[in-house]
């Protein structure tokens, strides 16, 4: 139950801005759908059926022959910034079958990242992506782990970072231990920019540190205020702020961090997972002031990504089995969890219910 779920009606990210050089094409699959991607001469991102309208040969095979002037490698179909077919090869009167053109989906570009719907278009206008601003803000140090291809149900990644009580034993020793997994949970949901969201705020005072933690904030022992928040099915958000124990608040005094977790599905079984640090300017780490804490979790964070994708890779295996006789249990701290998968199937539910949108028949030209 529930590690099937796709929401094709969202905003989902398709990369960084600068991951997106001018006049450079880029084949992706977001929610099953892919996609020819951009950067135009005006500078906007343009997103395309990646099938050519002829014999479905990939345009991301292609290349661009002229400034926004997309040629499909195959019989040489060339396409505007538009999506529309401008040239036949093999037709020397010039003629173009009108219905020659390419589905085009909708791209924001916002918070530095570049956000695309492939679902029903009639929708999209009612939500708007979640903003982020930190990420393109110069008071924040924002460093970036680029995309991870993980075989697993996009959700399974959702429930994982709405859960610290798996970092002990998962994450035991770098940035879990078992008073973590202790921590009571506070829950809150709701609706912003037509996205619902769900998320857990943690509160622990007097907290002892695990070591990659303690490096990255600075303090061993701390009051600490841990949030982790599903925004839409595109990206989970993490803020931290720590203080010394005893000094809850004390703006002088506060550390923090904010990760961004984006994570697009590519089908049912496979999403892409982005991780976005950000850190104050100048935030340095504890077992080398030289450095800035941003680069030392670069370092040393990869470790923690590999232990998580391990057991959402495993995970995802166990679903090939029938569900027959086994029985999931939720524990108290898994509100959070459950709620986001509630949210995601009723979102998929509310999809199926609509009719879907009318085709033309193809016709010979
Ligand atoms: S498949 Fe693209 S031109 Fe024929
Ligand atoms: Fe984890």
């Amino acid at each position: 139950m529930g590690a099937d779920v796709l929401v094709r009606n969202a905003w989902y990210v398709a990369g960084r801005s600068h991951e997106f050089a001018p006049q450079q094409l880029q084949g992706q699959v977001i929610a099953e759908k892919p996609l020819v991607m951009w950067r135009t001469e005006g500078g906007d991102v343009v997103a395309f059926d990646e099938r050519c309208c002829h014999k479905r040969m990939p345009l991301s095979a292609g290349r661009l022959i002229e400034t926004d002037l997309l040629e499909c490698a195959y019989h040489g179909l060339c396409y505007d910034a538009s999506g529309r077919c401008v040239r036949v090869p093999s037709h020397p009167d010039g003629r173009i079958p009108p219905q020659a053109r390419l589905r085009r989906f909708p791209v924001i570009e916002q918070d530095g990242l570049v956000w695309v719907w492939t679902g029903d278009p009639a929708r999209a206008e009612a939500v708007r992506p979640p903003r982020l601003p930190e990420i393109a803000d110069p008071a924040w140090e924002t460093k970036d782990t680029g995309p991870m291809a993980v075989p697993a149900n996009s959700l399974l990644l959702i429930e994982n970072l709405l859960d610290i009580t798996h970092f002990y034993p998962l994450h035991d020793g770098n940035i879990g231990d078992i008073e973590n997994s202790r921590i009571p949970v506070e829950l809150d949901e709701g609706l912003r920019d037509g996205n619902p969201y769900v998320g857990t705020i943690r509160k622990a005072r007097g907290y002892r540190q695990p070591p990659f933690l303690e490096d990255y904030l600075g303090y061993g022992l701390v009051d600490r205020d841990h949030t982790h928040f599903m925004l839409s099915p595109a990206v989970t958000r993490v803020d931290m702020r720590v203080w010394p124990a005893g000094r809850h608040g004390d703006e002088r005094a506060e550390r923090s961090y904010i990760i961004i977790h984006t994570h697009t599905p590519v089908d049912r079984r496979n999403h892409v997972w982005r991780l976005i640090i950000n850190m104050p300017a100048g935030q340095k780490c504890k077992f080398d002031p030289s450095k800035p804490a941003v680069e030392r979790f670069m370092e040393t964070f990869p470790a923690v990504i590999a232990e998580d994708r391990w057991a959402l890779e495993k995970q995802q295996a166990m679903f090939d089995y029938p569900d027959e006789g086994y029985r999931e249990v939720f524990l108290r701290p898994d509100r959070a969890l459950r709620r986001a998968r509630e949210i995601l199937m009723e979102l998929e539910e509310a999809e199926r219910t609509l009719a879907p949108p009318a085709r033309p028949a193809s016709k010979v030209a």
